[in-house]
């Protein structure tokens, strides 16, 4: 395998001493980036710190290095508690008993590393600029992170598990075993459950947050332009999603989402399809399951496309239904609702019309920073944000349709964010019409 090689000069990292750094090398600062303000992430913590009610808790951002495909990718919580995506090995750490008000939240980031930076960019040395902009007034090397836990840990007597439990088949969870070992070496230290905190959070969104998904779902649907620009039969659904994806870009998202879904005819009928190529045929209905991602939040919208620019009678037929069972769900979306409840709403439409046995999945789930977001199960309140999302799936008539919208709960009941995308067969019809018009 070919080595990676640095083009960077040596001795450019700049330190207290050396001065600013020039900016003709920019550091791999860690950094909040994204669109949500500092204010946010300090207000996260806070609430953070109140739920453990005086109990020890870390989270940890997870470890690894830069792969050669992909980007590496932090532990969600860590990265909403943060806004920090690029700093592996990194933590916070909750010590609600501490003493001192500098100590009761602090952050831990990997020494720096000058062999290893010289392969994945430099970073930043801990100075005051680092702490004002993350809003940290500690942070620490992780080398002391030990150390800080086993005084919190003495003091406080607690330790509250943060991290989701994992199954028996799946090592144990990080800060449950780092706990198990502090546990081993401090003297009546009880561990407890505190996993629901972080879900119960990160589900309702702020005004910024939505704001951000709103963003990600317009750029979505300048993909889906993009897309029905070039739709015709003969082509490539690869070159749709490139297309599409690329429209993302256009509308300043960042990268999908998620792994685009662009099935043709009978790949419109598998629920999770990756294409490998596969050509769009006239006749067929294209199925477009994707969302970009804005600032680090998710759209994910599903629309279905005719490749010929109409609709037959047998796909209209069938898209219809699913239809009818998104916008009678959407409409039961409500403060109390369950998702579980969604779905039964949305099973007893496509049940009445005797397709029943072709919708195999569930109604819906969180959306946010993750396309299947943290759930804190229960009941839907204000602020969170889900999918709705039938389907009618017939491979043996090459026939697949899913409608997927995004869905505001609010205190009077919902809005739906992605109720401007074109959802009706007219509307479907006439947006690829339009699109087709600007190639
Ligand atoms: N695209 C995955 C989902 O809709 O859940
Ligand atoms: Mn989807
Ligand atoms: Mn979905």
């Amino acid at each position: 395998m070919a080595k990676r090689t640095s083009k960077k000069s040596p001795g450019r990292r700049s330190s207290p001493k050396a001065g600013p750094r020039p900016s003709a090398a920019p550091a791999r600062a860690a950094s909040n980036a994204g669109g949500i303000g500092v204010r946010e992430f300090v207000a996260r913590r806070e609430r953070v710190l109140r739920a453990l009610k005086g109990a020890v808790g870390v989270v940890l951002a997870g470890d690894g290095g830069a792969p050669l495909v992909g980007r590496w990718r932090a532990n969600p919580d860590f990265v909403y508690l943060t806004g920090i995506d690029n700093e592996p090995g990194a933590a916070v750490l909750f010590d609600p008993k501490s003493e001192d008000p500098t100590r009761r939240c602090v952050l831990f980031l990997k020494p720096l590393d000058p062999e290893m930076e010289r392969w994945d960019g430099e970073r930043d040395p801990i100075a005051s600029s680092m702490r004002s902009r993350l809003g940290f007034r500690r942070v620490m090397r992780t080398y002391a992170l030990p150390t800080f836990l086993q005084h919190a840990a003495t003091r406080a007597k607690r330790l509250a598990c943060l991290h989701p439990f994992a199954s028996h088949a799946a090592p144990v969870s990080e800060d449950l075993a780092i706990f198990r070992k502090v546990s081993e070496r401090v003297v009546g230290v009880s561990i407890e459950d505190a996993t629901g905190v972080l879900p119960g959070l990160r589900a309702v969104k702020s005004p910024a947050e939505i704001r951000l998904m709103k963003r990600a779902i317009d750029a979505t649907h300048e993909g889906h332009r993009r897309l029905c620009a070039m739709l015709e039969p003969g082509v490539d659904e690869l070159d749709l999603q490139r297309a599409l994806e690329h429209g993302f870009g256009e509308a300043g998202a960042e990268e999908a989402g998620f792994n685009t879904i662009v099935g043709a005819g009978r790949h419109s009928t598998v629920l999770h399809y990756r294409s490998r190529g596969g050509r769009v045929e006239d006749g067929d209905v294209v199925l477009v399951d994707c969302g970009a991602s804005y600032r680090g939040y998710c759209a994910d919208i599903t629309r279905v496309f005719p490749a010929s620019g109409t609709f037959s009678k047998r796909q209209k037929q069938v898209y219809d239904v699913v239809l009818e069972s998104l916008v009678k769900t959407t409409r039961a979306v409500r403060p109390g609702v369950t998702l579980a409840e969604l779905d039964a709403v949305s099973r007893a439409v496509i049940n009445d019309a005797g397709f029943g046995d072709f919708y195999p999945h569930g109604i819906g789930h969180h959306l946010g920073t993750e396309v299947h977001d943290a759930n804190p199960g229960g009941k839907l309140q204000p602020g969170m944000v889900v999918t709705i999302e039938p389907g009618i799936y017939l491979p043996d008539e090459g026939i697949g349709v899913r409608l997927e919208d995004d869905v505001l709960v609010t205190k009077a009941g919902h809005q739906n964010l992605s109720a401007h995308i074109p959802r009706t067969t007219a509307d479907v019809e006439a947006f690829i019409r339009a699109c087709r018009r600007t190639k």
